[in-house]
């Protein structure tokens, strides 16, 4: 039976050594949260990702904007608070109303103050190995593997999924630990016969219970980062965990694996921004 991989427990630790840090150093930071519209799992989200921040000792200013913003208001809302030294970090939640354009939204927040890590220069320094912020999920998962005891060099890791948010740079943070890195997607041919190979498989692909025991190599180290609820109301990842778990050698469960992970690094970029923008 594979060791469960803890992200409630390695979640509250990232987060203790963030609220140290900033009680340690003085830290006066502050997170600027937009939210358009009442999309009610972005609400939860919003929420949790505030009461992180009262936990950390990270002021949280809170912009709950109508539906009906238009996108020169919102863009002109991002352009104030990049001008405003007392901010540090802004968080524009996701997914946006349709007549908003996404990319610019994301174009416009301050690369110095980008802790979600979506603007194209984060990326592109990532692509190239420079500094700067990383996406908050892909940058939990090293984390649990590190944590974990989990040697990531020289290892066989599928990636399955391709988005923007984790499956891209994902690969490219496995690239970075020395990893032998495959991405997987919708039309990948003969996925099992990939999937197989991993030591580490990480599937980001959104289809519940979708990865089976006929997916993974006896030993694999599995990260789910799905999560979907099924028709009792109950949490599942895309990796279906009961026959998973018995082959693999590790496995992040669902809920208390990936999920916690991604606000405790959010607070980590934080951190960061302060540091960042006092230099
Ligand atoms: N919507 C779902 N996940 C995220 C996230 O990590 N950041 C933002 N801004 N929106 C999201």
């Amino acid at each position: 039976m594979a060791k469960i991989i803890d992200g409630k427990r390695i979640s509250a630790e990232v987060k203790d050594e963030c609220k140290e840090r900033v009680k340690r150093e003085k830290l006066d930071i502050t997170l600027a949260v937009i939210q358009v519209g009442n999309d009610p799992a972005s609400t939860v989200y919003v929420g949790n990702k505030k009461k992180a921040c009262d936990y950390i000792g990270i002021h949280s200013l809170s912009y709950e904007l109508p539906e009906e913003t238009s996108e020169k208001e919102l863009l002109e809302l991002v352009e104030k608070l990049n001008s405003n030294d007392d901010v540090h970090g802004i968080l524009v939640q996701l997914p946006l109303p349709e007549h908003i354009d996404e990319d610019k939204v994301i174009q416009t927040i301050s690369p110095k103050k980008d802790v979600d890590g979506f603007h194209p220069q984060s990326v592109g320094a990532l692509s190239i190995g420079q500094p700067g912020f990383v996406s908050c999920t892909p940058a939990g998962i090293i984390q649990l593997l590190k944590r974990s005891g989990v040697e990531i060099e020289g290892k066989e890791c599928v990636i399955v999924g391709r988005s923007n948010i984790v499956g891209k740079p994902m690969a490219l943070l496995m690239l970075r630990e020395n990893a032998t890195v495959t991405v997987c997607h919708s039309r990948t041919k003969d996925l099992k016969e990939v999937t197989k190979r991993a030591d580490i498989l990480i599937v980001a692909i959104g289809k519940p219970k979708f990865i089976t025991a006929d997916y993974v190599k006896e030993g694999a180290v599995v990260i789910d980062v799905g999560i979907h609820r099924n028709e009792n109301n109950k949490l599942c990842g895309d990796v279906d965990f009961d026959c998973v778990a018995p082959i693999a050698s590790a496995i992040t469960p669902v809920p208390g694996g990936v999920g916690p992970m991604t606000i405790a690094m959010l607070m980590n970029n934080c951190v960061e921004a302060k540091g960042i923008q006092e230099a």
